[in-house]
């Protein structure tokens, strides 16, 4: 299991992934970690240098990278429902197991569901100690973080009812003096899947688990941190571990941001805007010399 989880989320484009790179280094001079990329747009495999996703690659001594293809996952997750439709529910079948697929496929939720399952099969890579997640766009990113929660509502009521179906089943069959399967499939897996999300419920608030919030000294951005300070606070009860501001320049244009920035009562890290954007490894190797390590790795709650 891995025990540190680092959630990197922030506006598209304020350096998500660089900065995921970035915490990757450093961290990965503590112990082994895992970058992992869920971001749609794949960039880290530009940035890494790494051949392709869906693959793991060790990029140096305790650091692996990995990036999802997104449109991979979702077809994969597609088509193990569709399986799971006809296995438990046979009686399904009888309608066009290709609209079935569709209507799942178009179902809201459906998405931020795969990246959940990312996150799972992400804590469960047991050889790492730290996992860095650089995350998709924002919205997307806490709609994945609240399905836990959502489901966990669904699944008591789902239970509730299969538990009444199968009694109702088994007072017949006893009138009817006929033998009944106590065991149901259905109501097994409902059970399982009630028991990994309330693991990841109490996962996603626990202490090991630290959110990165990325932001640039310009409003938007930093409007966007600020919502996702209150999400943190209100639906999951849990605050950002770091707050970085990246590609910071020494102007004017920015003390208005940067006063309200430093406002925030959470720990900060600034990071300079470089002249030449950073595109690879080795120009992530010297940002990082630019950085304060020390005060990220207090932050992030490391455990040696
Ligand atoms: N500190 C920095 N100084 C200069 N350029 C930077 C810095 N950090 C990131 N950049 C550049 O900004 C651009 C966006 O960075 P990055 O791809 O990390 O952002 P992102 O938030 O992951 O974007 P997306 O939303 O597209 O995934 C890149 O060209 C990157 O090289
Ligand atoms: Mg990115």
């Amino acid at each position: 299991m891995v025990e540190n989880l680092v959630l990197v989320i922030g506006k598209g484009g304020v350096g998500k992934t660089t900065v995921s790179i970035l915490l990757s280094l450093i961290l990965s001079s503590i112990d082994n970690t895992l970058l992992c990329s869920l971001d749609p747009a794949k960039h880290l495999i530009k940035y890494l240098e790494i051949g392709e996703a869906m693959k793991y690659f060790k990029i140096q001594e305790n650091l692996t990278a990995y990036q999802l293809d997104v449109n991979v996952a979702l077809k994969t997750a597609l088509d193990r429902y569709v399986e799971l439709i006809n296995e438990l529910l046979p009686s399904l079948s009888v309608l066009n197991i290709d609209s079935v697929a569709n209507t799942i496929k178009y179902s809201p939720g459906f998405e931020e569901e795969v990246f959940m399952r990312e996150f799972q099969k992400i804590l469960n890579q047991y050889e790492y100690h730290y996992a860095v997640i650089d995350t998709p766009p924002t919205g997307t990113t806490l709609r994945t973080l609240i399905i836990p929660k959502l489901y966990k509502l669904w699944i008591d009521k789902l239970v509730e009812v299969r538990e009444r179906v199968l009694s109702l089943r088994y007072s017949i069959a006893r009138t009817l003096g006929r033998e009944f399967k106590i065991k149901d499939p259905v109501l097994d897996r409902l059970y399982e899947m009630r028991e990994t999300y309330n693991f990841l419920w109490e996962r996603m608030k626990d202490i090991n688990t630290s959110f990165v919030l990325v932001t640039n000294p310009e409003v938007m951005p930093l409007l966007e941190i600020i919502d996702v300070i209150k999400f943190l606070k209100t639906e999951l009860g849990v605050e950002p571990a770091l707050l970085v501001m990246n590609k910071y320049v020494d102007s004017p244009e920015v003390v208005e941001v940067m006063e309200e920035f430093n406002r925030l009562p959470y720990e900060k890290v600034v990071i300079p805007k470089v002249e030449r954007p950073p595109t690879r490894l080795s120009d992530m190797v010297e940002l990082v010399k630019l950085i304060n390590s020390e005060g990220i790795l207090k932050a992030l709650k490391q455990r040696r």
